[in-house]
């Protein structure tokens, strides 16, 4: 087993952006915890996604502190990065039916906002920049195999074509500007605030109030799911060891038919099948998504730990138990979302 080690180490200050949503948050969390002498900025534009409830226990924490902003603005950034040596870019538009919806909004965070934090990086001679990426930029698989660093980027969504643009940035900015670079592309992430308008969340919040649940097509298209806190410190691993320039895949060797999982939860909650609604597909639906991520076993030692249907179960009791911060971030903005998305399908 090959462990690489990057001359950078562990670093003393580091931006962490988009450090208000679901996997930001946890991200931020692990590193207070395990990297307790680093200080952590975390630049966010507190969007619907955003929500600082996520790292309430971080609030009081000396080596923590939250700037309200735009990866995009310029003079901001460059304030922040002058005093930073790593970048671990979250920020971004995540949703893929929100993308179909309204791409604009994913080409200005994902690909300009992400341009120009690369930029103002190279300018103030950031050490690391880590874009944190996902397995939807290689497009969809057949029944068999599993995508690898060198499978073809072919992303089919305007969600998963923003973020295929902003690697290939990451990328150009590493071999034009010799910026150092490291992407992670990870599988579908599950877990504790991750916001209800994703499927494993959205089946939860609505099994327990007993409205339907909407299974888009056949229901057979698959997924391949990890637990948000392996994903992290993958995250870490290759933060901290990756070698500049390369890609890492992460996944949990975990794929599910989207409608297994939906009996899953409904059998968890105790609730009937028949709250089930088979509704009209979304268009240019990925039919699979399966992650090889050998290169970040062989080369990181990195593996993931959690047990699928052990983190399954105490995902859902961490919704059970946190329902006042499900109705906050279900009103609002989400209650017209979710007519937009779902009503006369
Ligand atoms: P999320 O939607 O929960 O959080 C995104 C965060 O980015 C929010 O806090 C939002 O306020 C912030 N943000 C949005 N635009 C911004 C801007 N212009 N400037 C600053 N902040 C901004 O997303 P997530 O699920 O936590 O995903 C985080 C990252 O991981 C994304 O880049 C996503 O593409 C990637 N990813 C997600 C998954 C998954 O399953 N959720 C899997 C692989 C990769
Ligand atoms: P999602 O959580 O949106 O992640 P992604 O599209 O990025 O993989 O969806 C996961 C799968 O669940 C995907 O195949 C679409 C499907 N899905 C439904 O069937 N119903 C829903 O209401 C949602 C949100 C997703």
């Amino acid at each position: 087993m090959v462990i690489m080690k990057n001359t950078n180490g562990n670093f003393q200050r580091i931006l962490v952006t988009g450090g208000a949503g679901f996997i930001g948050s946890h991200f931020i969390r692990l590193l207070l915890n395990e990297r307790p002498s680093s200080e952590v900025i975390n630049l966010d534009l507190l969007t619907y996604a955003g929500n600082l409830e996520n790292l309430k226990d971080a609030e009081s924490n000396p080596k923590y502190k939250f700037i309200k902003g735009d990866i995009g603005n310029r003079e901001l950034t460059t304030q922040i990065l002058s005093e930073v040596d790593a970048v671990v870019n979250f920020a971004a538009e995540s949703h893929v039916d929100r993308s179909i919806l309204g791409p604009e909004a994913f080409i200005q965070t994902n690909i300009v906002g992400t341009q120009r934090l690369l930029d103002v990086s190279k300018q103030n001679k950031v050490k690391r920049f880590l874009q944190v990426s996902t397995d939807e930029v290689y497009g969809s698989l057949g029944a068999e195999g599993a995508f690898t660093e060198d499978t073809p980027l072919a992303p089919n969504s305007p969600y998963s074509a923003s973020k295929a643009a902003a690697d290939l940035l990451c990328r150009a900015y590493h071999h034009t500007f010799a910026l150092d670079v490291v992407i992670t592309r990870c599988s579908n992430n599950y877990g504790p605030n991750q916001f209800p308008e994703k499927l494993i969340p959205l089946m939860i919040s609505n099994a327990r109030s007993d409205k339907p649940l909407p299974v888009y097509g056949d229901g057979l298209n698959v997924r391949d799911w990890i637990h948000v806190e392996d994903h992290c410190r993958g995250i870490l691993a290759v933060l901290e060891n990756g070698q500049s320039g390369e890609v890492y895949n992460i996944g949990s060797n975990n794929e599910w038919p989207n409608i297994q999982i939906v009996k899953k939860i409904l059998n968890e909650l105790k609730k009937p099948e028949s709250l089930i609604k088979f509704v009209a597909d979304r268009p240019g639906h990925d039919r699979r998504y399966a992650i090889n991520s050998s290169k970040m076993k062989n080369q990181l030692n990195w593996e993931p730990k959690i047990d699928f249907s052990e983190g399954l179960h105490k995902t859902i009791d961490w919704y059970l138990k946190n329902d006042a911060w499900l109705r906050r971030v279900t009103s609002g903005e989400y209650l017209k979302y979710y007519e937009t998305q779902y009503s006369n399908r």
